[in-house]
């Protein structure tokens, strides 16, 4: 609730993006979740443009998809693994968040996002908030999520959100480029 509260009051912040220091900012705050050190989690990025938007509901985002993967992994798993991809554009970012847990059944994957939403029969020690939350703070930032998943297989949650840069500053970068 605490957050819900923090990422509404607080004013929308535009910065650089370092993606890679949200990711390694949000193992670090995982590290000590169980099966944390079991999950493999890699990492790549694509383009060249500056990503500018808020580093701390980025980081909100990042915690709440792979605290997830961290605790849905599959037991029966031997290579419990997490793959990120960013690609950043002129317009917008899109985030891929793909894990190889337990999966998420089809009745359920439109109910993932909705408040105290938790899947029954699931790990009893959530409070079904982390998926509303990246909803809310995904709406606040103007971007859209969705989810794909497979039970057994594993789940993939993908986010759009605008990319932020000032027009000027694109401009300029582009000019850049092309000589
Ligand atoms: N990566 C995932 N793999 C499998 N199930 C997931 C995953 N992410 C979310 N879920 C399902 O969606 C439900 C809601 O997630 P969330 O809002 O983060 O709540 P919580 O983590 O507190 O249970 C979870 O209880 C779980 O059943
Ligand atoms: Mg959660």
């Amino acid at each position: 609730m605490i957050n819900i509260t923090r990422s509404g009051r607080l004013k929308v912040q535009n910065s650089e993006i370092d993606f890679k220091s949200v990711l390694n900012e949000s193992l670090h705050n995982l590290r000590n979740l169980e099966g944390a050190h079991k999950l493999k989690v890699s990492f790549t990025i694509e383009g060249i443009i500056p990503y500018f938007n808020d580093q701390k509901q980025l980081l909100v985002l990042f915690n709440n998809i792979i605290s997830n993967s961290i605790k849905f992994q599959h037991s029966h798993e031997m290579n419990p693994q997490m793959a990120i991809g960013i690609q950043v554009g002129a317009t917008e970012a899109l985030m891929s968040f793909k894990d190889n847990g337990i999966g998420i059944a089809k009745e359920n994957l439109n109910k993932v996002f909705d408040m105290f939403f938790k899947t029954p029969g699931t790990k009893a020690d959530g409070s079904g908030l982390g998926l509303y939350i990246v909803r809310e703070v995904v709406k606040k930032l103007k971007g859209k999520v969705s989810v794909e998943s497979k039970i057994n297989e594993g789940s993939t949650f993908v986010i759009h959100l605008p990319n932020k840069i000032d027009p000027d500053l694109l401009r300029k970068f582009s000019k850049l480029v092309q000589i």
